[in-house]
């Protein structure tokens, strides 16, 4: 590569893909590509502002009626605006590959598709003028059905507990379902079986990158 590729994995809760993104990145870097650290939206670990917007998004109790409204949209657009100025563009410019763990594509599926806080066309248009027209080189979306989704949630996690995290069955559908329709109508998406062991699911992420490498 010899510029900067913004790459990015999507997929349902539970769906493994935090754990592809990072075996994606110690790969590539293993094989000498200049890699941006890893990034993630809501939350870049990188920036104090988009740590404070995941905090608000996903464990605050600010929004009794939850997050997927018009205010909750605002807010994952604050954080996503700042972290392709400050983060994302200057890494690209500078040449480095950056993977980052969710970005649009999230906020079309849980926003409009699932949740219909805007239609799809709406969301897009506001999107476009957030990330001043920034869109994924690659995307990786990984699939896992509803009921895989829901048995590895239950699994404890080092973690807190998220907004979108004790869900029905149905919403998790809905979720899948909006990630395929993406990953059929949009450019540069990639559906990755999620199904398998986890290098099973590595060796079928790697086998799409060295495709999009021209290898
Ligand atoms: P995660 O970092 O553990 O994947 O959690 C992020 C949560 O935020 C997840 O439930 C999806 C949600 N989300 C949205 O609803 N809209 C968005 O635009 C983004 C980036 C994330």
């Amino acid at each position: 590569m010899t510029k900067g590729k913004f790459i990015t994995f999507e997929g349902g809760e539970g769906s493994g893909k935090t754990t592809q993104l990072k075996l994606l990145h110690a790969k590539l870097q293993e094989l000498g590509y200049d890699m941006a650290e890893i990034t993630k939206e809501p939350g870049s670990r990188h920036l104090e502002f988009t740590k404070e917007m995941r905090d608000i998004l996903l464990f605050r109790d600010f929004f009794p009626e939850g997050v997927n409204n018009l205010a909750g949209l605002a807010l994952y657009f604050a954080d996503r605006a700042y972290h392709v100025a400050k983060f994302i563009r200057p890494n690209l410019e500078a040449g480095k590959t950056v993977i980052c763990d969710r970005h649009s594509g999230s906020t079309f599926v849980y926003q409009s598709l699932v949740f219909n806080v805007l239609p799809l066309d709406q969301i897009k248009e506001i999107n476009y003028a957030f990330t001043g027209g920034l869109c994924p080189d690659l995307t990786f979306f990984i699939d896992v059905p509803a009921e895989e989704a829901m048995e590895r949630l239950k699994k404890p996690r080092d973690q807190r507990v998220a907004v979108h995290d004790i869900m029905p069955q149905d919403f998790h559908e809905k979720l899948r379902n909006g990630f395929i329709q993406l990953s059929e109508t949009e450019p540069n998406w990639i559906r990755i079986d999620g199904m398998g062991s986890v290098e099973q699911v590595e060796e079928r992420v790697w086998e799409a990158m060295q495709k999009f490498l021209g290898k």
